[in-house]
């Protein structure tokens, strides 16, 4: 195998009617990535080289959003039909000699470990072709496998059935493997004699039959790995599938999941042992959680790095930021991007930060906005703290350095600097900076009136 080269191509011409939408279909995400790129990323882990994608019905956009990876792409004009589209991938493809594996862009939940069971089985057989299917109790719709022991005589559609064929219950899954350029000289031959006037990729099989070659077909243990995505129910579908598979990997690593049919998981999230993840939590993204964490009910996290030991408490939701060792967020609290807390931190109910580094230990327990600010180590920040970080036009920066308290309703007006050590009374605006271990202060002076109220309700009798 080794010795010869291996070519994935992936359809995704197709225009997805069905899913009633702007967006190409293949775009739709599924668990946080396009479905796309669940083929794209098989045909990479499979050690496929090239990969070329066939695109069609809004190839610009499907470009665009694959314009990252390693994929090479062949336009196919007009939709007429599977064979036309890999046909397509002929001049992409032309110095290369070798198997050729066919996906579809369409097809997101295909393991790794069928494919490669797919190619050792082709291999071994020395195929010209062999077809993964699967037996399904209802096979309406699908291309039925028409066989004589371990021989494939060749595919027949379910329009072009004859009433007998239809009772066949293996089906087509539309992933093969081909020999290249083999596979190529026999689509260019072929005809559009069928009921949907198309091309069709299946009748490479029976031809390759007729000129003596051997055609495999390989039926798969689980059929809902091939399930192919027309509509959003079916998208609906694959996810929470998909969703059950990551789940079950989380927890038979160690993680629990409290309810997981109610726990959502991007396939790329990790999470460390012993961490507890309540119902309703959204883990989406590039996220990555420590060891003997609590994920409180309704917490979202997207884009974050979350370390061991921390706690994530109710309705929090945390983008973009780092979350050091031993911290409590929450509940309610908004971690924007550019957040990152050192360590040992407590960030209450209805704190919401922005860009902001909180040194280690430090706390803001209530009610407060950091936006574009950098806390040192043990700074207590009181109830109602506000930095007043934008002038309208520009964004200025807030600086407290190590063991600074300050007092409740306080506003910062950056750019401001509090040296350490100092203190900083409630209610102050502070517009200037402060030296270190200073008290700061700016109240206008208090002023009180006895026996006012009683004056006024007297008058009023
Ligand atoms: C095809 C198979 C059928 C199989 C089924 C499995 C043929 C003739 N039939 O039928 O045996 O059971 O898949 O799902 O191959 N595409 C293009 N360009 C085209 C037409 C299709 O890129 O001109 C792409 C689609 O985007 C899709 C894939 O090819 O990713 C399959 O096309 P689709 O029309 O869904 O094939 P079926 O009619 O379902
Ligand atoms: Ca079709």
């Amino acid at each position: 195998m080794d010795a010869k080269g291996l070519a994935a191509v992936v359809l995704a011409a197709g225009k997805g009617t069905r899913m009633k939408s702007a967006l190409p279909k293949v775009l739709h995400e599924l668990n946080g990535q396009p479905m796309v790129q669940y083929p794209v990323q098989q045909a990479a882990r499979l050690g496929c080289q090239p990969t070329v994608l066939v695109v069609g019905h809004g190839g610009e956009e499907v470009r665009k959003c694959l314009a990252d990876q390693k994929v090479d792409f062949a336009v196919q004009e007009q939709q007429l039909g599977t064979g036309h589209a890999l046909l397509s991938a002929r001049p992409a493809l032309a110095d290369f000699s070798g198997s050729l594996l066919l996906l579809c862009g369409d097809v997101p939940l295909l393991r790794q470990e069928t494919l490669q069971q797919l190619l050792d089985y082709h291999c071994s057989e020395g195929a010209a072709a062999t077809v993964l299917t699967a037996t399904m109790g209802d096979p309406f719709g699908y291309g039925r496998i028409l066989r004589d022991g371990s021989e494939v005589l060749g595919i027949v559609e379910e329009k072009d059935a004859t009433d007998e064929q239809r009772t066949i219950r293996e089906i087509n899954t539309g992933i093969y493997i081909f020999e290249a350029p083999l596979v190529f000289e026999i689509l260019s031959g072929l005809g559009c004699n069928n009921a949907q006037g198309e091309y069709y990729l299946t009748d490479v099989l029976a031809r390759l039959r007729a000129d003596g070659r051997k055609v495999r077909a390989l039926v798969m243990d689980d059929p809902a790995e091939a399930m192919g995505i027309n509509s959003r129910v079916q998208l609906a579908e694959a996810a929470t599938l998909m969703r059950q598979r990551i789940n079950e990997r989380h927890m038979l690593g160690g993680v629990t999941l409290v309810d997981p049919a109610a726990t959502y998981i991007d396939e790329q999230v990790e999470v460390g042992t012993d961490t507890i993840i309540h119902p309703g939590v959204c883990l989406w993204g590039a996220t990555r959680i420590g060891q003997d964490c609590v994920i409180e009910p309704q917490v979202t996290v997207e884009n974050c790095q979350v370390g061991d030991q921390v706690r994530l408490k109710t309705g929090s939701v945390l983008e973009g930021s780092q979350v050091g060792a031993h911290s409590d967020v929450g509940p309610m609290a908004h971690l924007r991007p550019g957040t990152v807390l050192a360590g040992h931190n407590k960030v209450g109910n209805f704190v919401e930060t922005k860009k902001a580094y909180i040194g280690e230990g430090s706390k803001a327990s209530h009610l407060t906005y950091i936006g574009d600010a950098e806390l040192g180590a043990r700074v207590n920040i009181g109830c109602g703290t506000i930095t007043c970080n934008y002038d309208g036009i520009n964004k200025h920066k807030t600086i407290i350095e190590d063991d600074v308290f300050v007092g409740s309703d306080t506003q910062f007006v950056a750019p401001v600097r509090i040296g350490r050590n100092s203190l900083v009374g409630a209610g102050s605006t502070i517009t200037k900076d402060v030296p270190a271990d200073s008290l700061a202060l700016s109240r206008s002076p208090q002023k009180t009136i006895e026996g006012w109220v009683l004056r006024k309700q007297k008058k009023k009798k």
